[in-house]
């Protein structure tokens, strides 16, 4: 489907980051149990990935459980990781049909070995597949993230193959999650709060924001689409004035 048919062409986003929020107050509002909420956000899923395939974004990233998310009760953890591998069982014929890529990305060591093999295993099974790469954030912080990069960065510079003085925006941008992918383009949260909870922080430094009170397991690729009409109608300056930027060239 595709909700921008006869409108002018637009600019489309390379990377589409998502923070999927509200799964238990969508829970509470429909009088299920807690922790049910987060199983109707898991299916909430597919069509934002298959419209971002037809769209044809490069990489969209979903924000499942953050370094954060750990403090939350115990069998709430639990449900989240069954869910997470559930969620990779569930994906991997559809990343063979849509041609998918599937990555993670966080803090693995926090997880079950068994979850840990099976992320490996479902990253092997499709690191061909280009249609579109889906990177599941889990156990992520943007604040892990920028200070494990630091660690690798100062390690080199401990061996003495990196001078300290050559720590800059450029090497340690190459040591952080998802160095090889463009940034962030357009960073969506749904759930109605406005901030960014740790999530992608190095890498959406010059993202565009979207924020919606919708609750993710009501999220819509009709939703997405209008976001993606509104990013290409909103100028990119980075940092530099509007005279400067060609039209075209904004990306
Ligand atoms: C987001 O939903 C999913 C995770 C954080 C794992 P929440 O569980 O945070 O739902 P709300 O924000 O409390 O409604
Ligand atoms: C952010 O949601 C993390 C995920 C969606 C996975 P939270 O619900 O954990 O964020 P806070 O705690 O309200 O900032
Ligand atoms: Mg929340």
């Amino acid at each position: 489907m595709s909700s921008t048919a006869g409108s002018a062409p637009t600019l489309i986003p390379r990377h589409i980051a998502i923070i999927m929020d509200g799964n238990n107050r969508y829970g509470k509002a429909h009088g299920l149990r807690r922790g049910e909420g987060h199983l109707a956000g898991k299916d909430a899923l597919d069509p934002i990935v298959e419209y971002c395939v037809e769209t044809k974004i490069e990489i969209l990233t979903v924000f499942a459980f953050s370094s954060e998310n750990w403090q939350r009760p115990p069998s709430e953890v639990a449900l989240l990781m069954q869910l997470l591998s559930l969620t990779i069982t569930e994906q991997m014929p559809r990343m063979k049909k849509y041609g998918i890529r599937l990555r993670f990305i966080g803090d693995r060591q926090q997880l079950s070995s068994e979850l840990q093999e099976q992320m490996a295993d479902a990253e092997a099974k499709t690191a061909n597949y280009n249609a579109m790469t889906l990177v599941i954030a889990i156990s992520y912080g943007g604040q892990w993230d920028i200070a494990y990069a630091a660690q690798q960065l100062a390690e080199r510079v401990q061996s003495g193959q990196l001078q300290a003085e050559a720590v800059d925006e450029t090497s340690l941008g190459q040591y952080v999650q998802l160095a090889d992918a463009p940034a962030v383009d357009m960073l969506i949260r749904t759930g109605g709060e406005y901030r960014l909870s740790n999530f992608l922080l190095w890498q959406s430094a010059y993202a565009e924001l979207f924020f919606t009170p919708t609750l993710w397991p009501n999220f819509t690729s009709t939703e997405l689409a209008q976001m993606i009409d509104e990013f290409g109608k909103r100028q990119r300056r980075f940092g530099k004035t509007s005279e400067q930027i060609i039209v075209g060239d904004s990306l």
